[in-house]
């Protein structure tokens, strides 16, 4: 039997001291909580009575990490940080060992691998995030984990950087068991075992590799991961520490670990995607009101997530309130689909079900989950099966009088207290709220294609949308694993607004004479999986053109290149031409393939309208552009359509792919100084 399934005595249970970790709300290792916790263990080591020391977290979690605030201003001198604290439990002849529960991240987890060992409850969640916030693991994650799992299996999981369950941890040897029931019983038992410090250990490349694989498995690792100019500068800084794990005695390793954090933390990738950190915490915070703690003070945050929205309703089967549909069932929210069209109802059945299967034949899903899924969302001819939904969320035909046409019917059937959402992308919300006697409970919710994968969601106050109604969009939006930003009721809100003016640039410059596949590989050279045309594609060139005919005057571009694409029945991916032409051999039909003749075209309409050809650098052809965004941007703010420059990045890096690690356009721009162009 080993020592630590004995059972425990009570003389035994005195010897253990406990150390809860209690800086809410995650437990953050500040450095001021680390001078705290670092008495705290001084105390426990200097007394005698104390054998062990188990170090566990409360508010449902064990740690959070680092605080990252600590990161944005010089250390003060006398800082005491996690490495400080790891290092006193490192020179500890005690045993030390971690009861972790809820999540356990970053410097947290690193704190855990200080220890000899670790237990932890079944809802576990454990994870070094740092890669995401263009950090490396910076307190012994880079040293200590290639000697507890293997430097390959170590690897994969900081590049991630996602957290992985209690049972996964379990099976790739992060954490010594899953308590089954009192994780401090539990950890209070391991801590009879030996003193076992995981920095005594040598590094292994993995259990069926041979130590001579290590430069094969390094140079593998730099390969997969992107450039360093190109959003991969923290990937390489990592490999380059697991491989000094891997060459190098223990105290060299954390000596090169620390080097390689200190420059990271200064790097220009890491302030980026710490301000969209801190940015996408923000978005929830609306000035004079709003946020879920000031609307409903009483609620505990724990409490929050799961009261009010039992049951959504959607109406429109297209491929959008499909999309929408399955986002629900995915966060766990009965829902009801709504159409008139029997054929639709149909065809969004197939797609909801097939959506399931591709899940389940991807391992994402369990047939069982894909069933119960499936079983969550009610497809129906029937709008009476809407009264008892909380919130209805519209997503038919783009088209003013007919989206009139259904809020005055949802006004109707919905019970009163029900929140009436409007999917538009360019529609007064206003207009639609007129149609009912609750413009307090009217607002819009503008889901982006695919509604069940892409994370971002606009949430649009109209005029008379209550506080009370935006909290509870933002909650939702939580459940649905969404960033929801706030935007005024404005024509495109944020995103497609600031689009409009983007893709406007774009054909600017192709008048000029630059061509369409340049622009998009200069665009995609700093980071945007596509360029704007190419985008324009797949988004469809009909609906570029009726959103500019909806947006007013304002041509996109000063030619009629688009009308005449249209005209030609060149609408983009979907007619395997538009601005690029397609081929189904070449990318499955997705992958861009320059056409000369659209190139004639911009350059004949182009003369027609006197404008002469001009020769771009590819930085001025980026700067035009990012302009284009910025000025609209700065216009949206001005104007309160948008709250906040981080709200404005947070809906281009989760709606349109801006490379996070430049920290989207408002912040790109502030510290690059793009020239704005109006
Ligand atoms: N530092 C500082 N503040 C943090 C924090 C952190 N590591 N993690 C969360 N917070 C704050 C948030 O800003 C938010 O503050 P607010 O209430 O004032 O808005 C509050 O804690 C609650 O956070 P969330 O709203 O995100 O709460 P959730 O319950 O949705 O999520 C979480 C909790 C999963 C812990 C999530 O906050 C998270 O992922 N945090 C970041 C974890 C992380 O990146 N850790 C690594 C830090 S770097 C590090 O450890 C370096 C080391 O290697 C040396």
């Amino acid at each position: 039997m080993n020592p630590s399934d004995a059972p425990l005595d009570s003389a035994w249970g005195d010897a253990v001291r406990v150390l809860t970790l209690d800086n809410p709300p995650v437990n953050a290792l500040s450095f001021a909580y680390c001078a705290k916790l670092l008495a705290e263990l001084h105390a426990a080591h200097a007394d005698d009575a104390v054998q062990a020391i188990v170090i566990t977290g409360s508010h449902g979690l064990f740690s959070a990490g680092a605080d990252v605030n600590d990161f944005q201003s010089e250390m003060p001198p006398n800082a005491v940080t996690i490495r400080d604290v790891i290092a006193a439990i490192e020179a500890s002849v005690k045993v030390h060992v971690a009861a972790i529960e809820g999540n356990c991240l970053g410097g947290g987890l690193e704190l855990s691998l200080a220890c000899d060992y670790r237990a932890a409850t079944a809802d576990a969640k454990l994870g070094l995030p740092e890669i995401r916030l263009g950090l490396l693991p910076g307190a012994g994650g880079t040293q200590r984990l290639p000697r507890l799992i293997g430097a390959r299996a170590a690897l994969e999981f900081m590049l991630k950087g996602s957290s992985v369950s209690a049972e996964r941890a379990l099976e790739l040897g992060i954490i010594d068991e899953i308590a089954p029931s009192d994780l401090l019983e539990r950890a209070k038992a391991l801590a009879k075992g030996p003193k076992r410090r995981i920095s005594e250990r040598q590094a292994i490349i993995a259990k069926d590799l041979p130590m001579q694989a290590a430069p094969y498995v390094v140079a593998q690792a730099h390969k997969m991961v992107p450039p360093e100019a190109n959003g991969g500068l923290a990937a390489h800084k990592l490999i380059d520490a697991v491989q000094a794990a891997v060459e190098l005695p223990f105290s060299f390793g954390i000596a090169r670990e620390s080097r390689l954090f200190d420059e990271l933390v200064r790097s220009e990738p890491s302030l980026a995607l710490r301000h969209v950190f801190f940015a996408e915490r923000e978005l929830s915070k609306i000035p004079g009101g709003s946020s879920f703690d000031e609307v409903y003070p009483e609620r505990s945050r724990g409490a929050r997530d799961d009261k009010g929205i039992e049951k959504v309703g959607v109406v429109g089967a297209g491929t959008m309130g499909s999309g929408i549909a399955i986002a629900f069932a995915q966060a766990g929210i009965p829902v009801v689909i709504v159409d008139n069209n029997d054929e639709a109802v149909d065809k969004a059945r197939q797609t909801v079900m097939g959506m399931f299967m591709y899940q389940v034949q991807m391992g994402r899903l369990t047939q069982e989950e894909a069933w119960k899924r499936g079983q969550s969302i009610q497809f129906t001819d029937d709008w009476k099966e809407l009264a008892d939904a909380d919130v209805i969320v519209e997503a038919v035909f783009e088209n003013l009088d007919v989206k009139r046409e259904v809020f005055r019917k949802l006004d109707a059937i919905a019970k009163p207290q029900a929140i009436l959402a409007s999917n538009t992308s360019t529609l007064d919300i206003d207009a639609l709220a007129r149609e009912t006697k609750r413009p307090d409970r009217v607002l819009g919710l503008h889901f982006f294609v695919p509604a069940n994968i892409m994370p971002l969601l606009e949430i649009v106050r109209g005029t008379e949308t209550s506080p009370e109604t935006i909290a509870t969009a933002f909650r939702l939006a939580k459940k649905l694993r969404k960033k929801g930003v706030l935007s005024g009721n404005a024509f495109g809100f944020i995103g497609n607004r600031m689009i409009f003016d983007y893709v406007q640039a774009a054909n600017a410059l192709a008048e000029e004479g630059v061509t369409p596949a340049r622009i998009d590989a200069v665009m995609k050279e700093f980071g945007f999986p596509m360029g704007p045309f190419a985008m324009s594609d797949l988004s469809g060139l009909d609906v570029g053109l009726a959103v500019q005919k909806a947006a007013g005057p304002q041509a996109i571009g000063r030619t009629n290149v688009l009308e005449r694409l249209v005209e030609a029945k060149r609408l983009g991916q979907k007619t395997m031409a538009g601005y690029f032409k397609y081929d189904k051999a070449v990318g499955k039909g997705r992958e861009p393939i320059r056409d000369p003749a659209v190139e004639e075209m911009f350059a004949e309409e182009a003369r027609k309208a006197g404008i002469a050809p001009r020769e771009y650098s590819d930085d001025e052809i980026r700067d035009r552009l990012l302009g284009a965004l910025v000025a609209r941007g700065e216009k949206l703010l001005e104007e309160g359509v948008a709250l906040r420059p981080g709200d404005i990045d947070i809906v281009y890096v989760y709606g349109y792919g801006f490379p996070p690690h430049h920290g989207g356009p408002m912040w790109y721009a502030a510290h690059q100084r793009v020239p704005v162009h109006a």
